[in-house]
C-alpha cells in the first residue's frame, strides 16, 4: 500500500493540523481520511482473484458520505437493516450490488429488500424463509437468496466478548435447518437459491485462518446447492478481515491472503459444480478502521498514584469499543512540542460519571496539558454509531471526511439543545 495507510502521519491527521481541525469543527470530533479508505480498497482488490466481489459491511461506518464514497469506488454493500438499505440506496449503490444480512429481519425490511431488487437476501432461519417466500409471492417476485450457516460461536472472537457465547445460535442455521431450508427454497416458485452465507470470526489477522474459512464455506455451499437442486452461484464468506489495534499486533498479510485465495480459486474454476460461482466477502473494519480517528481535548490533568490521569472532553459515549470489547486503541498526544517531551504512564479518561469511561488505562505518552488534542486511532470502524452518545447529555461530535487535503463536515455536530427540543413534558 503506497502512501498513508492510516490516518496519522507524524502530527498530522489526514494530512492536516489536529489543532486546526479541533478549532474549526470543535471537539470531540471524528475524522476520516478518504484517501486512506481508497488505498485500502485498492490494496485488497489488487491481491484478490477476479472471482471475488467485495461488499462493504456498512455497519462498520454507515455515514452516508462514507458509503457513497466506497460505492463510487465500485464496491457493493452489505446492509443489516431497513435504515442501512435506505442509506445505501440514497448513496447511489445499485440494488444489484446490495446484499442484506441480519437475524430478526422484520417483514417491512424483507419487503423493502424485495422491492429494491437486491442482489441477495440472506435467510437466517426456516421461519424467515417462510416469511420471505410469502412476501415474494404477494408481490409476484422471484427473490435471490443465500442461506446462512451458523458457525461455532467460539470462533466469533469479538462478539463472544459482547454477548458471552457468540450469539447463542442467533446467527444462521445449524445443518439440519440449513439443508431443510435448501430443499424447501429449491422447490419454491418465488425463491432462487444462489448459495450460502457464513461469517467466521471478527478481526482475524491470520491469512491461513481466513483461507480455511473460505474453503470450508465453499465446500458447504456445494452441498447446499445439491440439496436445493440449483447451481452454486454465490458463496458469501462474510467479513472479519482484521486490523491491528494494540502496539504489538501484526497486520493481516494481504499478499499472503491473496495468494491463498487465488490458489483455491484455480480449483473452483475447473470443478463442474463451482465453475459458475462467485465469492463475496463483506469486510467492514479492514476498509475503514485505520482511516478514522477520534479527537478530543484534555480538560483536566491530575496525579493519581505513581502516574497521571488526563480527563478529556470526549470518552466512551462516543467511542464505546474499548469498554465494549475490552480492547484499548492506540492514543497519541498531538503537537510537536509534546512529541519532544519524555513519555510516562498516563491514563486517558473521558468525562462520564462511570468508571468504565477510560479510553486507555496505562498509555505511555508525553504528559498532556489541558487544551492539548488527543487522537484515538483506528476509530473509523465500530466507533461513532456503535456508541451511546446521549449518556450524560454531552454534544454529539461532528464527523469530518478529508479528501485530497480538504476537510468536509459529513455529519453535523449536535448540541444537547437539539434533543432537548424533541422532548415534551405532558400537562399531567
Ligand atoms: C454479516 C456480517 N458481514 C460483515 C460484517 C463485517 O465484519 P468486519 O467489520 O469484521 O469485517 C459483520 C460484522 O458483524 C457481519 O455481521
Amino acid at each position: 500500500m503506497a502512501g498513508r495507510v492510516e490516518i496519522l502521519d507524524g502530527d498530522l491527521v489526514a494530512g492536516l493540523s489536529a489543532d486546526q481541525l479541533a478549532s474549526r469543527f470543535g471537539t470531540p470530533l471524528y475524522v476520516y481520511d478518504m484517501d486512506v479508505i481508497e488505498r485500502r480498497v485498492s490494496a485488497l482488490r489488487s491481491v484478490l482473484p477476479g472471482v471475488v466481489d467485495i461488499a462493504y459491511a456498512m455497519k462498520a461506518n454507515p455515514a452516508l458520505a462514507v458509503v457513497s464514497f466506497i460505492g463510487g469506488l465500485g464496491l457493493g454493500v452489505d446492509v443489516a437493516s431497513g435504515g442501512e438499505l435506505a442509506t445505501a440506496l440514497r448513496a447511489g449503490i445499485p440494488a444489484g450490488r446490495i446484499v442484506v444480512t441480519r437475524p430478526g429481519k422484520r417483514d417491512d425490511e424483507l419487503a423493502a429488500a424485495v422491492d429494491a431488487g437486491v442482489r441477495a437476501v440472506t435467510v437466517e432461519s426456516l421461519g424467515e424463509l417462510a416469511r420471505l417466500e410469502r412476501i415474494a409471492a404477494d408481490r409476484g417476485r422471484h427473490v435471490p437468496v443465500l442461506l446462512r450457516a451458523s458457525v461455532d460461536g467460539s470462533s466469533r472472537v469479538e462478539r463472544v466478548r459482547i454477548v458471552g457465547d457468540g450469539g447463542a445460535g442467533k446467527f444462521g442455521m445449524a445443518d439440519a435447518d440449513l439443508f431443510a431450508a435448501a430443499r424447501s427454497a429449491g422447490r419454491s416458485q418465488h425463491l432462487d437459491v444462489l448459495g450460502v452465507h457464513r461469517f467466521g470470526a471478527s478481526n482475524v489477522t491470520d491469512a491461513a485462518a481466513l483461507e480455511a474459512h473460505v474453503i470450508e464455506t465453499v465446500e458447504l455451499g456445494r452441498e447446499v446447492a445439491v440439496a436445493a437442486r440449483a447451481p452454486l452461484r454465490l458463496v458469501d464468506a462474510g467479513g472479519g478481515l482484521g486490523v491491528p489495534y494494540g502496539p504489538v499486533d501484526e497486520p493481516l498479510d494481504l499478499v499472503d491472503l491473496g495468494r491463498r485465495v487465488s490458489r483455491a480459486a484455480e480449483g473452483w474454476a475447473v470443478a463442474h459444480d463451482t465453475r459458475g460461482m462467485r465469492l463475496l466477502i463483506e469486510p467492514g473494519r479492514f476498509l475503514v478502521g485505520p482511516a478514522g480517528a477520534y479527537l478530543a481535548r484534555v480538560v483536566d490533568r491530575k496525579r493519581a498514584g505513581e502516574g497521571h490521569v488526563a480527563v478529556l472532553d470526549g470518552g466512551i459515549h462516543h467511542l464505546l469499543r474499548p469498554a465494549l470489547v475490552g480492547q484499548e486503541h492506540r492514543v497519541r498526544v498531538l503537537g510537536t512540542r509534546r512529541r519532544r517531551d519524555s513519555s510516562r504512564p498516563v491514563t486517558i479518561a473521558g468525562p462520564l460519571c462511570s468508571g468504565l469511561d477510560v479510553l486507555a488505562a496505562s498509555a505511555t505518552l508525553p504528559l498532556p496539558d489541558a487544551g492539548d488534542v488527543i487522537a484515538v486511532l483506528d476509530a473509523g470502524a465500530y466507533g461513532f454509531t456503535e456508541s451511546m452518545p446521549l449518556f450524560l447529555s454531552h454534544p454529539v461530535p461532528a464527523e469530518v471526511a478529508v479528501r485530497h487535503g480538504r476537510a468536509h463536515v459529513i455529519r453535523a455536530r449536535v448540541e444537547p439543545e437539539t434533543w432537548l427540543a424533541t422532548q415534551v413534558v405532558p400537562s399531567w
